[in-house]
């Protein structure tokens, strides 16, 4: 029999700990970007365990195609469109017609992001510009699009994914790093202007998260290193990122507003 492999088995622990079910997300409707595949798709799954109606933007069609599939087959539902978010202005009208077909969202997780590496001697204006376009743009661009309608309720939630790197300061991730810490000002910014219209804005910051795409990034060593680095010595998976975030999108967090929380097993 094949050997085990003792960072499956680290993660498999993490995914048993998703397990509350919030009553104030069911029938909620939620707009993840990014939802195709790693932490984004635990947040739709999530979402969608909670029985609230998730719609997700990606580029990626045949990982987001099987993800909704999958959740087929497991009696849960997802509806998924190909925005490409870094085309603000097909992002905004899409987010416009989905509100005037189906109503307007509760809930916005920006999530989408691209962590490719970069060195500084290497970084143009044109790759500047598009760094900046995939991972801080669409974010604000998405908020502006569903504040009117939750405005005009009195209530909405929006979850921005930051990261730890920049707080680490990792090598060749640059603008990464640099769109990641705006990412926190722009969550403090929009907290403090929505707040009177009931509005809370959080970031959640993952630490290293076993995704299909970080396994590019990582050796099984590269790997360990980390987990050593934490205190705890378990392997994140997406499901922790999603609990923080339901639990956030949650009426549970009525008063949470304005700050950003870490799920990274104490990495330092
Ligand atoms: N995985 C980690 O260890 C980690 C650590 C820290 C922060 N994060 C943050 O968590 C979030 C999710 O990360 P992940 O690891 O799941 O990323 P990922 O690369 O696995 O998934 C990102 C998703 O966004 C989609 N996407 C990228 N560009 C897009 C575009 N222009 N338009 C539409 N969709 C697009 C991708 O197709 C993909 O499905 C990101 O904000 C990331 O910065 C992840």
């Amino acid at each position: 029999m094949a050997e085990a492999d003792p960072m499956d088995m680290v993660a498999a622990d993490g995914a048993e700990a998703l397990k509350a079910l919030y009553p104030s997300l069911r029938g909620k409707r939620v707009l993840v970007t990014g939802g195709g595949s790693g932490i984004g798709a635990g947040i739709v799954e999530g979402f969608a365990a909670q029985g609230a109606d998730v719609t997700f933007f990606d580029i990626a069609r045949e990982d987001s195609n099987a993800l909704v599939e999958r959740m087929k087959a497991g009696k849960r539902k997802a509806c998924f469109e190909y925005v490409d978010l870094t085309d603000i202005a097909t992002l905004q009208g899409m987010i416009a017609r989905l509100i005037e077909r189906s109503g307007p969202f509760d809930i916005l997780v920006n999530n989408a992001a691209n962590d490719d590496r970069h060195s500084i001697d290497d970084i143009t204006e044109d790759y500047f510009d598009n760094r900046l376009n995939v991972n801080l743009k669409h974010m604000f661009f998405c908020a502006q699009a569903v504040i009117p309608s939750m405005r005009a309720r009195g209530r909405g939630v929006i979850v921005n994914l930051g990261s730890i790197s920049w707080h680490l300061g990792l090598n060749d991730l640059t603008l990464y790093q640099t769109c990641k810490a705006a990412i926190e000002g722009l969550t403090r910014s929009l907290a403090r202007d929505l707040g009177p219209d009931g509005i809370r804005a959080t970031c959640v910051i993952p630490g290293n998260v076993r995704t299909p795409r970080q396994l590019k990034w990582y050796t099984p060593e590269g790997e360990a290193e980390i987990v050593a680095a934490q205190c705890l010595k378990g392997r994140l998976v997406p499901d922790d990122i999603a609990a923080m975030v339901m639990f956030l999108a949650s009426d549970d967090a009525r008063l949470i507003t304005g700050h950003s929380y870490f799920v990274d097993a104490g990495w330092r």
